[in-house]
């Protein structure tokens, strides 16, 4: 009788050291896995043996960060938005890449229709006041915002996070107009929703809020001129990424009264040190990236993302895989 074959070592993989250890556990209860946790914990040693990589959207990777490790499999990224991922590099490399479309598109539409809310009516300058002692009894020309009914919401990018805002937004009776590199059926016949050209919903809606992913085409896509054909009583929503938006043109709106107010939870760079002239801008609610931020929510994150690495090393298709070649 011949001796038994050896167990193949287990498959060695980083995870983030950010992340709840309890959120892992698909990973740490996987058979056949070495987790460490965080790539500073990984012994230079070892990188050549590195299969699975989860992380984070602020982790860039790149060329540098592929070449260190050859046998790498798989990048799991725990956000849907892959702006840090160079997928060319991904590709010339042979490492496939997940990310976590879906499980976060209602808590992330739900805080974009947060920030309009919270823009249409001042409710930042309100609190402040009140704090600043300038409440000194009810007036009925004070503090007074703008109404959402019969109002126009632009959505630039009509995806899954585009569409779930519009839905909300044509539930407080907004009219709803998109831009998107292709024709949505579905949002036009359940919300009447009215496809035009960037410069036309510029042009028409009382508010635009962006939806699109970071990309070469949507760099600066909101720039000083996009800005100058928005109406002068229109609010501007980002929840997309920071670099979709000229951020000095938009200060310079603000101060200058050309846009009536903007509130955004995406910003260039993240984080927004304190002291940044967007956080004193007229007018402007800005927000520490927290879109998909509620428990549920980064748990279902965490958990596709686990599910894409546990796939990626054991060779299966990923459960959400990006489109390499698309890029
Ligand atoms: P998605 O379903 O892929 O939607 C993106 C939409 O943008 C697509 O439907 C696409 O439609 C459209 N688009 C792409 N390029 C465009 C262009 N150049 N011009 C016009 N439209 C364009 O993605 P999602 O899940 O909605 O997420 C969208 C983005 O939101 C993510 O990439 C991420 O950056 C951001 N995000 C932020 C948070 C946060 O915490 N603030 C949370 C989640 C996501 P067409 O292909 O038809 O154009
Ligand atoms: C968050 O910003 C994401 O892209 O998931």
């Amino acid at each position: 009788m011949s001796a038994p074959a050896p167990a193949p070592a287990p498959a060695l993989i980083v995870v983030p050291p950010d992340l709840p250890r309890d959120w892992l556990d698909p990973v740490f209860d996987h058979p056949g896995l070495e987790v460490i946790v965080g790539l500073d914990a990984l012994p230079e040693a070892r990188q050549p043996e590195l299969v699975g990589l989860m992380c984070l959207l602020s982790t860039p990777i790149d060329e540098a960060l592929l070449s260190r490790f050859p046998a790498l499999r798989v990048v799991a990224n725990v956000a849907v938005g892959y702006d840090n991922v160079d997928t060319a590099a991904c590709l010339r490399h042979g490492v496939r890449v997940g990310n976590t479309p879906g499980v976060l598109t209602d808590a992330t539409a739900d805080l974009a229709m947060t920030l309009l809310l919270a823009a249409a009516r001042g409710l930042v300058e309100a609190r402040e006041d009140a704090l600043a002692g300038r409440w000194q009894k009810w007036k009925p020309d004070r503090w007074l915002g703008v109404e959402l009914r019969g109002a126009k919401l632009g959505v630039v990018g009509l995806g899954q996070i585009g569409y779930a805002v519009a839905r909300r937004a044509s539930a407080f009776g907004m009219d709803i107009l998109y831009h998107s590199r292709s024709p949505k059926p579905e949002a036009e016949r359940s919300l009447g929703a009215r496809r035009c050209t960037l410069d036309e919903l510029l042009a028409a809606s009382d508010f635009v809020s962006l939806h699109v992913p970071l990309s070469p085409e949507t760099h600066r896509l909101i720039d000083a001129a996009a800005l100058a054909r928005m109406k002068p009583t229109a609010t501007l929503i980002n929840t997309a990424r920071g670099a979709v938006l000229d951020q000095d043109a938009l200060i310079a709106a603000l101060h200058a009264g050309r846009l009536r107010a903007a509130a955004l939870d995406v910003t260039e760079p993240e984080p927004l040190p304190p002291e940044h002239p967007l956080f004193s801008a007229p007018r402007c609610l800005v927000l520490p990236h927290v879109g998909s931020a509620t428990a549920t929510t980064r748990r279902r994150m965490t958990e596709l993302a686990c599910a894409n690495l546990i796939a990626g090393v054991e060779g299966r298709a990923l459960p959400a895989a990006i489109d390499l070649g698309a890029g």
